[in-house]
């Protein structure tokens, strides 16, 4: 069933928003070269429970992170690790916040140095095409309508959608119904109404849609080892459209603080 928030409801995600945007804003000042995977996530996991939060993914059926990290080919759920950041990488975390018993979700797809200018391409397409799935996502509009928002943005650029993962609905729980696919037809699916909370988030590849997940159980990657990228919000729909409640804010001010030039520039 799909949950609709009552107004302290959604000051509660407004909070854990708040808290897991904060968080991926201090994993950027450590996004760098020569900095490991495992360093990011003791950021996230280390700034999360000083600011009265839980790291949601940690544990969440045994998985190892607070981040989810996701570097050039893998496409979602790659461990922390001692893999160390290098030029010409790109790098997605991805990250769920837990504070007061409701729930952010966020993630973001930086990169180091000089990459290929398709893989540039790949990035703010899938940057672009969460606003295009945003956008679309109005009361009295269906979640098929997200849906094909997104694909047909990221295909019309050449690129394509991973059918495995999806979005999905979001509050105490961090994953509630409904799903949100990033492919489908318009005017399918459950209707959106004012209170409904959900994540939004893209999963693009540069090659082929396919994915392999690894023995693990858990990390995905693509079938042809090319990039993907992954953008995501937390939204919730109002009467007269939506509010992001999840913001890049904090990640862009790092990164200009860097002197690194921002997707959306
Ligand atoms: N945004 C990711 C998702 O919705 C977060 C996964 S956390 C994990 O799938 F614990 F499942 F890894
Ligand atoms: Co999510």
């Amino acid at each position: 069933m799909i949950y609709i928030k009552t107004a302290e409801e959604i000051e509660g995600m407004r909070a854990a928003c708040d808290l897991v945007s904060r968080t991926l804003g201090e994993v950027a000042k450590w996004v760098v070269p020569g900095v490991t995977t495992r360093k990011l996530d003791n950021v996230a996991r280390e700034f999360i429970l000083d600011n009265g939060g839980k790291p949601a993914c940690l544990g969440y059926q045994g998985f190892p992170g607070t981040l989810c990290i996701e570097v050039n080919e893998t496409v979602v759920h790659g461990f922390p690790s001692g893999y160390v950041l290098k030029e010409g990488d790109i790098i997605g975390t991805d990250c769920v916040a837990e504070l007061n018993g409701f729930n952010g979700d966020s993630c973001y797809t930086f990169w180091l140095g000089e990459i290929e200018e398709k893989t540039k391409r790949l990035l703010r397409t899938t940057y672009e095409s969460l606003y295009k799935g945003i956008e679309a996502a109005q009361p009295g509009k269906r979640i098929g309508d997200i849906s094909n928002a997104i694909q047909t943005y990221c295909e019309k650029a050449g690129y394509s959608v991973v059918r495995e993962m999806c979005g999905h609905g979001i509050g105490k729980s961090m994953h509630e119904e409904p799903e949100v696919p990033n492919f489908g037809r318009r005017g399918i699916g459950p209707i959106l109404k004012p209170g409904m909370c959900i994540a939004i988030e893209p999963m693009i590849n540069l090659g082929s849609k396919n994915v392999v997940i690894e023995n693990n159980g858990w990390e995905c990657r693509t079938r042809d080892r090319k990039p993907s990228a992954h953008y995501e919000h937390t939204i919730v729909i109002t009467e007269d459209g939506n509010e992001i409640m999840t913001t890049f804010r904090y990640i862009e001010e790092a990164l200009k603080e860097k002197g690194i030039e921002l997707i959306n520039h």
